[in-house]
């Protein structure tokens, strides 16, 4: 998983681009569209392929040869200025546009439109020294310094009113720029500051949620320990009490939320709205609710890094279905490594051919952009050593042929992916809620809610080819298939929106851990999962246990192991069927319901308590796809290939990357054109090793 720490860390001649109009990812056929794709073009370019670009780290004399590599790479968008502020605005209200407007020029004379950073991650020195009140307060209670990024208070009004100010200025300025096609709001939103001011705010943030203390005493059950709070000005920042923990990252997710709106705002009211704006979020980083902060946003992006090790496309699926979830709609990957990050304990190259097939992942899975991080090393700086597509010395370095082969072929095959997404038939639900309150009382240093969701989603991903990741109160309707692994607080609302699916024929299958909390986080007066979905299921948990070592467990989907959790499950009704059980364990688990499944109409609703190892959850998983009528989006394919299906406009198309050392030959279920080598249709694929193909054919 992506760190958090590089916030704090100091931190191709092929086509032009005639339309001044860009596209914001494609909705889901069914949504409508959107006012950007509404205008879009068949000249804009259906998929991006970019670079992050630092002109102001550069002699302007050195620009010109730089544009002419990207262009010479196929590269069609730069994303500029996000830590240009000390550049932008040297001196309090002096402002320096006349670089960059040269810079978004020189770019679009080479086919290059430009993706505009607001510079708020990195606050230039004569603010936080002047006005040292915009400076961040660390939870060791100092004060943040100059000279890293993200150095900010985010509850500051002071520095609310800087940030809001350069982005104004900034869009009033480029708002109408032709070659200016959207905007990124700040970068990789994240630390959080423990300053008196934040606590007054949070307090102000309680007030207004409870109304009165009586209320929040309640809740949060604060006679426990004598907790009990007679003024709001008591009230800590936590930790400790999960009601108060709970409150405190909404709190926070709140004011980013802000903090992203003051911007959002001005750059709204100044620009076209052909101007998208997004931000570039870090994955299953847990610092907010990321559902709350894509909302205003025309789309999501994400920085998709792997650090040490090398491609998992199970791994990299599942946090793209989770960013394409953000919005249920295509996403971007704003920075990806081109080959090596600088922040790993060992920062290993991507394997040869790795730059190009981790691209194609991100497209098959609703990329509609690909942006390397970056484009040359800065002399000085932080990040000296981080890959980048140009060396030291100005010239291409080896992975800069890779990404001059993705131009290539972004250009050949972009319009065979324009307007089509993923239309996925199995969800799986995520909250952030959920994973917070199990993260505050894990109870077992082992249980990772996202590792949990991930042993449901791997042989899912793999078996389906095919899956949303979404918000529990996502309409489930179009899915036949509904998980939602360890969804520990359940507001009655959710659990009614589960129960009203299940009742309307669909199949829903929910985790250990799920029914627990209220939306205050407090245990429910009812055993898991829930009033509710028990009185549903025919059955319930009686108890859970962390398990120090594995448990034996065989039934219906063979025989494995239950790992790090285990619940002994009941059932209350005869219509339940126990369809796994435990084996010899701690004696209360002996021979108890692992698995418990109850048929109702068409529908059908499953509990698994316990995290079950790979064996197990494979034939689970195949299972739930056989009950569901799942059908897999494309067919059987090899071990290491990875299959994605993008349809809409009356066609589907499906990327297939092998991510394995030999060739692997694919068997299709109909004649299909291969584009990428402009092939015949025929009924069987194969592809080199590591090799990548994308498939064409109509909708049946
Ligand atoms: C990202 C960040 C970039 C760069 C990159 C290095 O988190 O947005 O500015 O630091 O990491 O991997």
């Amino acid at each position: 998983m992506r760190r958090f720490f590089s916030l704090v860390l100091p931190g191709i001649i092929l086509f032009s681009l005639a339309a001044n109009v860009w596209a914001a990812p494609q909705d889901k056929p069914a949504a409508q569209p959107s006012k950007q794709a509404e205008k879009a073009t068949s000249k804009d370019p259906a998929l991006v392929l970019g670079t992050a670009w630092y002109p102001e780290q550069w002699p302007e004399a050195r620009w010109e040869q730089d544009l002419a590599l990207m262009q010479a790479a196929g590269m069609n968008m730069v994303r500029v200025g996000e830590f240009a502020w000390s550049r932008m605005e040297p001196q309090e209200g002096q402002f320096d546009f006349g670089w960059l407007d040269r810079a978004i020029e020189l770019a679009a004379k080479h086919g290059i439109k430009t993706v505009l950073g607001t510079p708020t991650a990195a606050p230039p020195a004569w603010l936080t020294y002047k006005y040292p009140d915009t400076l961040a307060t660390w939870d060791n209670r100092r004060r943040a310094t100059h000279g890293n990024r993200a150095q900010y208070c985010f509850t500051s009004q002071r520095y609310l009113e800087f940030a809001r100010r350069i982005a104004e200025e900034m869009a009033k300025r480029y708002g109408h720029n032709p070659n200016v096609i959207g905007w990124q709001i700040d970068n990789e939103y994240g630390p959080v500051s423990y300053d008196e001011g934040t606590r007054r705010d949070f307090q102000e943030y309680l007030k207004a949620r409870y109304k009165t203390l009586d209320a929040l005493n309640e809740h949060w059950a604060t006679y426990y320990w004598s907790q009990t709070y007679d003024n709001w000005n008591e009230i800590p920042f936590g930790p400790g009490n999960p009601g108060l923990m709970l409150e405190w990252k909404r709190f926070v997710s709140e004011t980013f939320r802000k903090y992203q709106h003051n911007q959002v705002e001005v750059i709204r009211a100044n620009a076209d709205p052909r101007q998208f704006i997004t931000h570039n979020f870090m994955g299953f980083n847990g610092n907010f609710d990321h559902y709350i902060m894509s909302k205003e946003l025309d789309f999501a992006s994400w920085d998709n890094y792997i650090g040490q090790g090398h491609t998992d496309f199970l791994w990299q699926g599942q946090v793209h279905d989770l960013t394409r979830g953000f919005k249920r709609k295509n996403f971007w990957v704003m920075e990806t490594q081109p080959g090596s990050v600088n922040w790993a304990g060992i920062n290993n190259a991507l394997n040869k051919g790795e730059v190009r097939q981790m691209a194609w992942t991100d497209v098959g899975h609703g990329a509609d952009a690909v942006g390397y991080w970056q484009w040359r090393s800065a002399p000085g700086g932080q990040e000296q050593y981080h890959g980048s597509l140009v060396g030291t010395d100005g010239n291409p370095r080896p992975v800069y042929e890779e990404a001059a082969q993705l131009g290539k072929e972004f250009a050949k095959v972009g319009d065979a992916l324009r307007g089509t997404t993923p239309t996925p038939q199995t969800a799986i639900l995520f909250d952030y809620d959920s994973r917070w309150a199990i993260e505050f009382q894990k109870h077992s240093k082992d249980f990772d809610p996202v590792g949990y969701l991930h042993t449901f989603y791997r042989p899912l991903r793999q078996l389906t080819q095919d899956v949303d990741i979404v918000n529990p109160s996502a309409p489930l309707s179009q899915y036949k298939l509904v998980v939602a692994p360890a969804l520990n607080v359940m507001p009655e609302g959710t659990a009614q929106h589960l129960a009203e699916y299940v009742n309307n024929g669909g199949h829903l299958v929910i985790g250990a851990r799920t029914g627990m909390k209220d939306e205050y986080n407090a245990l429910l007066p009812s055993r898991q999962p829930g009033t509710i979905l028990s009185k549903l299921l025919g059955g319930d948990v009686v108890e859970f246990y962390a398990l120090e070592k594995p448990v034996s467990v065989a039934g219906q989907f063979g025989q494995g192991e239950a790992r790090n959790w285990a619940e002994m499950l009941e059932t209350t009704s005869p219509e339940a069927e126990v369809l796994l059980k435990y084996g010899k364990s701690n004696g209360w688990l002996d021979n108890k319901p692992a698995v418990i499944s109850r048929k109702i109409g068409k529908g059908r609703i499953t509990y698994v308590g316990a995290q079950l190892s790979e064996d197990v959850m494979a034939n689970l998983a195949q299972w739930m796809m056989d009950d569901s009528g799942v059908k897999p989006a494309l067919g059987p394919v090899p071990n290491g290939v990875e299959v994605s299906r993008r349809a809409g406009e009356g066609k589907e198309v499906f990327i297939l990357v092998n991510s394995t050392v030999t060739p692997q030959t694919i068997v299709l279920p109909r004649p299909m054109r291969e584009l990428l080598k402009d092939a015949a249709a025929a009924t069987s694929l194969t592809l080199a090793a590591g090799d990548v193909g994308v498939l064409v054919s109509a909708v049946n």
